[in-house]
């Protein structure tokens, strides 16, 4: 039995130093190759101009380019301090990121801005994520693909303890809690994408989590 979803945050993260602990953990994430860049390639996520959703530190973003080196990459984030974290990370890998302020569920972009929408880690934290959904479909030129990865709560116990205990830094474990008992389980991710503009997307389960991806 799955226990009934716990709410983390409307807000992003906006505490500076949980953001600077929170880097260190996405930083070591992206060494263990665990960030999930190869499944949304694997999605179809190509070249182009390509929106990051709630980039936090931007290594998802980051590492994508790096690897399929679109024409553009864009971050819509909610936290000022997420967004000078990413921001430096972007100098770091001498890529020219542009990272905006703002919300998923009101996006500060034209319809029809990218060709790509990628996602990893923020959906559970979204207030509203039909809102969400159909504003990745308004700024998602025709043709363009999306894909969002998060954690999934239906997760197996055993699992969670593993990755519980190997989070790193140790202060990121009870986050990483918060984060499970606030995210989806696959049913419920397939219900509320049936009521928005991304309810012919694919949603699958790995490991730890679930990916959403799909075409406009
Ligand atoms: C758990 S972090 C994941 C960061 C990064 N994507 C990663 O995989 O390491 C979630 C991020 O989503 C951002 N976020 C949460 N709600 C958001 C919203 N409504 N609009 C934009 N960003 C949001 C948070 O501030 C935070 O930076």
């Amino acid at each position: 039995m799955v226990k009934t979803r716990v709410i983390e945050t409307n807000e992003g993260i906006q505490n500076e130093v949980t953001v600077k602990t929170f880097d260190l953990f996405a930083r070591s994430m992206r060494d263990k190759g665990w960030n999930g860049v190869d499944g949304m390639i694997a999605s179809g996520i190509k070249g182009g101009d390509v929106l990051e959703v709630g980039p936090g530190p931007g290594y998802v973003g980051l590492e994508l380019s790096k690897k399929i080196r679109p024409s553009s990459l864009t971050g819509c984030e909610i936290s000022p301090a997420m967004l000078h974290i990413a921001e430096k990370n972007a100098a770091e890998y001498s890529i020219p990121a542009h990272y905006v302020l703002g919300n998923c569920m009101e996006m500060p972009f034209e319809d029809k801005s990218f060709d790509a929408v990628i996602s990893n880690g923020s959906l559970h934290e979204w207030e509203n994520p039909i809102r969400a959904f159909d504003e990745i479909y308004r700024v998602l030129r025709t043709g363009g693909r999306y894909c969002i990865t998060d954690l999934r709560r239906d997760v197996h116990p055993l699992k969670k303890a593993l990755v519980y205990l190997s989070t790193q830094p140790k202060e990121m474990r009870p986050g990483l809690i918060t984060s499970l008992n606030a995210a989806y389980t696959i049913s419920e991710i397939t219900e509320l994408l049936r009521h928005s503009n991304l309810r012919n997307a694919t949603v699958t389960s790995d490991f730890f989590g679930l990916c959403i991806a799909g075409q406009k």
